[in-house]
């Protein structure tokens, strides 16, 4: 009896500790909470001694099985940086394809001399809101840079105007730059983490506000399994998608309470626009087999010795392996993951602890 009286007390803190509206919420939810609840796959009664359990309010869940709930995105509103071409074209269609409203937002144009990548045009953006349209979406697409948190704001406060809401924003936008440490330049180092890493930064700090006056939201940020080890010859690029992670991992701590969760796709090797040139391939060998990598390889001879070591055999991904996880979580299924990397390698990150 003692101990029952001490654990209500203790489900009673509990819930209240879950905020006072949750709090509340979790009690009257808990008083009626003796039997299976609508719709939710656990159907022993919910109690523990006697206590009835907390129950956590409808934002604190994902609440019952639904069909197709980890890919419905109708109503939904999001916002993709670096939505041009590659894996941004690939997240901001595929989103279009489960049904959300799109804003495809990429500075198609020059970045920096340090890219390797050559600079995506209006024509590419234009062609990712052809693709959006084509499912039926309404999108626009917004010539703005990542690097400008004022204009950032000011595409958040339009698409807010224009669509509404702001639901998902996937911060996607990057360069990449292939230079021993020892002959960069100053720009080598600081234009790859003023646009990666601070760029990221700034697109948070543009939408997340958003989101947090209307207690839901959903950010995702694109890393690289260059963030999660050191990279030969690409250390500025390595440096910034690590520090994606620290941010992604801060800013979830800091915004669940919002209902807002922050989360990181990892993408192995994909063949886009940043990595479609000779010098990443040879670079690409290099990794794989830790020898000194042929000069110019064809993209046979890269495919092969990189899709021996790959567990699914491939020598690396399409942009459209990459945006299926975006799409589970920007839903409603994913309201319980926050802080976490979702690798999309064919399994090479296996090797990497
Ligand atoms: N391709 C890969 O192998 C690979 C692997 C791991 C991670 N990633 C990450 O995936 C994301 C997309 O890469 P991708 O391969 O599609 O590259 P990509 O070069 O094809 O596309 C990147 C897009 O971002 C835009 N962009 C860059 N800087 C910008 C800025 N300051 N403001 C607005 N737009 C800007 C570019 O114009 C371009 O359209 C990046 O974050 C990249 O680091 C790619």
């Amino acid at each position: 009896m003692a101990n029952n009286a001490k654990s209500a007390t203790g489900a009673s803190r509990r819930g209240l500790m879950l905020g006072s509206v949750a709090g509340a919420a979790a009690l009257a939810g808990a008083a009626a909470a003796q039997g299976p609840r609508d719709g939710r796959t656990d159907t022993e009664p919910r109690v523990l001694d006697g206590n009835p359990m907390p129950e956590p309010g409808p934002d604190k869940t994902a609440g019952p099985v639904k069909p197709a709930r980890g890919s419905q995105l109708a109503g939904k509103v999001a916002v993709v940086t670096g939505a041009a071409r590659g894996i941004g074209r690939a997240i901001a269609v595929e989103l279009a394809a489960n049904g959300a409203d799109i804003v495809a937002l990429d500075i198609a144009g020059p970045v920096s001399r340090a890219s390797n990548a050559k600079p995506a045009t209006q024509a590419d953006l234009d062609e990712t809101v052809r693709q959006v349209k084509s499912y039926g979406r309404r999108c626009e697409g917004v010539k703005a840079d990542i690097r400008d948190i004022a204009a950032l704001r000011r595409v958040a406060d339009k698409t807010e105007a224009d669509f509404g809401r702001i639901d998902i924003v996937v911060a996607n936008a990057a360069i990449q730059r292939w230079v021993p440490l020892l002959e960069m330049q100053d720009d080598d180092w600081l234009d790859t983490i003023e646009n990666n890493l601070n760029g990221t930064a700034n697109t948070l700090r543009a939408f997340a506000p958003k989101m947090v006056a209307r207690k839901k939201g959903r950010i995702i940020v694109l890393s690289s399994m260059q963030g999660k080890h050191g990279t030969k010859d690409a250390s500025s690029y390595s440096a910034s998608k690590w520090g994606i992670l620290g941010l992604m991992k801060s800013a979830a701590l800091e915004l669940g309470e919002h209902n807002i969760t922050v989360n990181a796709i990892i993408p192995g090797l994909v063949d886009t626009a940043l990595t479609r040139y000779e010098k990443r391939l040879s670079e690409s060998i290099g990794e794989t087999t830790g020898k000194p990598p042929p000069e110019n390889p064809t993209p046979q001879e890269s495919w092969d010795i990189r899709a021996g070591t790959v567990p699914m055999k491939v020598g690396w991904l399409q942009p459209d392996d990459i945006s299926p996880v975006a799409v589970f979580l920007a839903s409603d299924a994913s309201a319980m993951v926050t802080g976490a990397e979702y690798e999309v390698t064919g399994g090479d990150s296996a090797k990497d602890i």
